[in-house]
């Protein structure tokens, strides 16, 4: 009897109890309804449904055709769809204005093939990590005019051929993570009140070739653009910014003018780019900077009028011929000079004697002319506590591809090169007593 009765509640609760209840579903409550075996979304959904469950494989089309006005106003949680979906009317959820979660059930819930998908104008919150899975056709993503409050790079993670992706009027004010989209060519993010809080952007690894808007994000300190099509610098950084990391671009001109309100910018990451210009003092504003990179440029020189703050200059594989005081003479807190394949035959011991705090001189990978001017550059850098890495000999040609930094032969001819020029000062300045810490060639080195 008990059970009979249980029975009949069960029924009533799943069939009558929303009298407007579509075929096909379930309305469990005013605000619920869930659909089986359809081909596509039921027509007269009651306008009191909050929540519809839609599952079924064999959904062709899905459009949900009645105007917002009459119908389904107030849905709101979620709508979920079943594999075998294979076309999605572009304003198919443009209507349900205050859809906060789309639930995009399960693998292929959109049709793999799906090029353009757009969100504009509803409610949503929140982007699972599946939503769009499977979708690795999407080229064009409209999300405009949601309530997004943070983006997950494993929300797009499957999205690989994603060219543009608009989030403007969203409350974005976190990007956990690297997005990394490698077809990306447009993004953006206009109109996001929330990103006023934003710190960290990270956009590496996409195709883009402009940013702009940066300056809207007054509380950024950290920008990653690495690995994108940047032929220019971001016009108007914002003021705050800590870290910028422009490496893998395609950027042929640094200006001041690039630099001019950077005054918090502490790591400046130029690698692997094609600057063959550098402004003489166009980061004389970035009084806080410590770390510039550019690796693999094309710079024929040291910068000039570099912020005396640098702690560390890496310069590897550029084109620099020449040392000249003038271009190192500011920069008193340097530790690393990173010198390495460039096009440096000789070394002028005046530019380098003037680094107090040089620890690290990374010199290899250069065309060195041998002589003992050359090793006696060397000599006293060590004296001072500068770990020196050396490199082969390029000349002259009996010392081609002797290592200039611990070849005894060398050493051996200089030694008597050092005596003399010993002796000369001795006889010059007379009673002066040696000073021992001098020139001393060391023969166990290396
Ligand atoms: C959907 O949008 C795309 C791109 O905007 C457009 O080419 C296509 O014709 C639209 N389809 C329909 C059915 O409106
Ligand atoms: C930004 O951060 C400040 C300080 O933490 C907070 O008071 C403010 O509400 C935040 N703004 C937004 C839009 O979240
Ligand atoms: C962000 O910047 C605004 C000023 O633009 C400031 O009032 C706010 O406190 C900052 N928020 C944080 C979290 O620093
Ligand atoms: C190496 O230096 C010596 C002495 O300064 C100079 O005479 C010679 O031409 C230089 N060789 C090369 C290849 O630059």
């Amino acid at each position: 009897m008990h059970l009979l009765y249980a029975f009949f509640i069960l029924l009533s609760l799943s069939n009558g109890f929303n009298p407007n209840c579509p075929g096909r579903c379930n309305c469990d409550s005013l605000w619920s309804a869930q659909c089986y075996r359809l081909t596509e979304v039921p027509s007269s959904i009651p306008s009191t449904i909050k929540r519809l469950y839609i599952s079924h494989r064999k959904i062709h089309h899905l459009q949900v055709t009645m105007p917002c006005s009459t119908q389904i106003v107030a849905l709101e949680d979620s709508i979920l769809l079943a594999s075998g979906t294979e076309s999605v009317e572009n304003d198919t959820f443009k209507t349900l204005s205050t859809l906060k979660t789309l639930e995009l059930w399960k693998n292929n819930a959109l049709p793999a093939s799906l090029e353009v998908l757009k969100l504009n104008d509803n409610s949503i919150n929140v982007l699972h990590g599946s939503d769009f899975e499977g979708l690795k056709k999407l080229k064009i993503l409209k999300l405009k005019n949601n309530l997004i409050s943070s983006l997950s790079p494993s929300t797009f993670s499957s999205l690989v051929s994603l060219q543009s992706l608009m989030l403007d009027g969203n409350n974005v004010e976190a990007i956990a993570g690297p997005l990394i989209l490698p077809h990306l060519t447009h993004m953006s993010l206009e109109n996001n009140k929330h990103l006023e809080n934003l710190s960290h952007l990270y956009l590496s690894e996409n195709l883009l070739s402009s940013i702009n808007g940066a300056q809207f994000l007054t509380n950024l300190t950290a920008l990653e653009l690495s690995q994108n099509q940047l032929q220019i610098l971001p016009f108007r950084l914002p003021v705050k910014l800590q870290k910028l990391d422009c490496s893998n671009n395609l950027i042929q001109r640094v200006t001041a003018q690039d630099f001019q309100d950077l005054q918090d910018l502490k790591h400046l990451i130029l690698d692997n780019n094609i600057a063959s210009f550098f402004e003489a003092g166009a980061l004389q504003r970035c009084s806080q900077l410590s770390n510039l990179a550019l690796e693999q440029n094309l710079l024929l020189s040291i910068p000039l009028r570099l912020p005396g703050t640098l702690t560390r200059l890496d310069l590897k594989g550029n084109v620099i011929q020449n040392i000249a005081e003038r271009e190192l003479k500011d920069l008193k807190q340097l530790h690393v000079l990173n010198l390495r394949n460039n096009k440096i035959s000789a070394l002028d011991l005046k530019a380098l004697e003037g680094l107090p705090h040089l620890r690290h001189l990374y010199l290899d990978g250069n065309p060195w002319n041998c002589t003992c001017s050359l090793l006696k550059v060397r000599e006293v850098l060590m004296a001072k506590g500068t770990d020196v890495r050396g490199g082969q000999c390029a000349a002259p040609t009996e010392q081609h591809g002797e290592s200039w930094m611990s070849s005894k032969k060398i050493m051996r001819q200089c030694e008597h090169h050092f005596h003399l020029t010993e002796k000369s000062k001795e006889t010059k300045k007379k009673s002066k007593p040696e000073d021992p810490s001098s020139i001393r060639i060391n023969m166990d080195d290396g």
